[in-house]
């Protein structure tokens, strides 16, 4: 199978028993991965959205991580910001003011 050239993933606060209970659940992020998604083919980017379980850092949610860069962003809610974060991503760039990684 081919790869794609990028991963995104974009924190569900899924549990270990299934349920989707967290802040970044609330904060918008069912409505992130299609927005992602979207933007991405918006943009001729080779990019799979995922969701995932809890990232243990909900303080700093909605939590949205991009492979294989490994970066790592916090606070992404609104659409301008996952604009920005696509831009980047287009541009061979990360942005900087939203990393929590190093
Ligand atoms: S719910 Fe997203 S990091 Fe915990």
């Amino acid at each position: 199978m081919k790869k794609p050239d990028f991963h995104i993933l974009v924190c569900n606060s899924y549990r270990i028993a299934g349920n989707a209970q967290g802040a970044c659940n609330r904060k918008n992020a069912p409505q992130m991965i299609q927005y992602l998604t979207e933007g991405a083919v918006d943009r001729g980017l080779d990019v799979t959205v995922s969701s995932t379980g809890c990232l243990n850092i909900c303080a700093q949610g909605p939590i949205v991580v991009v492979q294989p860069q490994n970066v790592w962003y916090g606070g992404i809610e609104s659409e301008d910001q996952m604009d920005e974060l696509l831009d980047a991503l287009e541009n061979g760039e990360e942005v900087e003011k939203y990393k929590i990684s190093d």
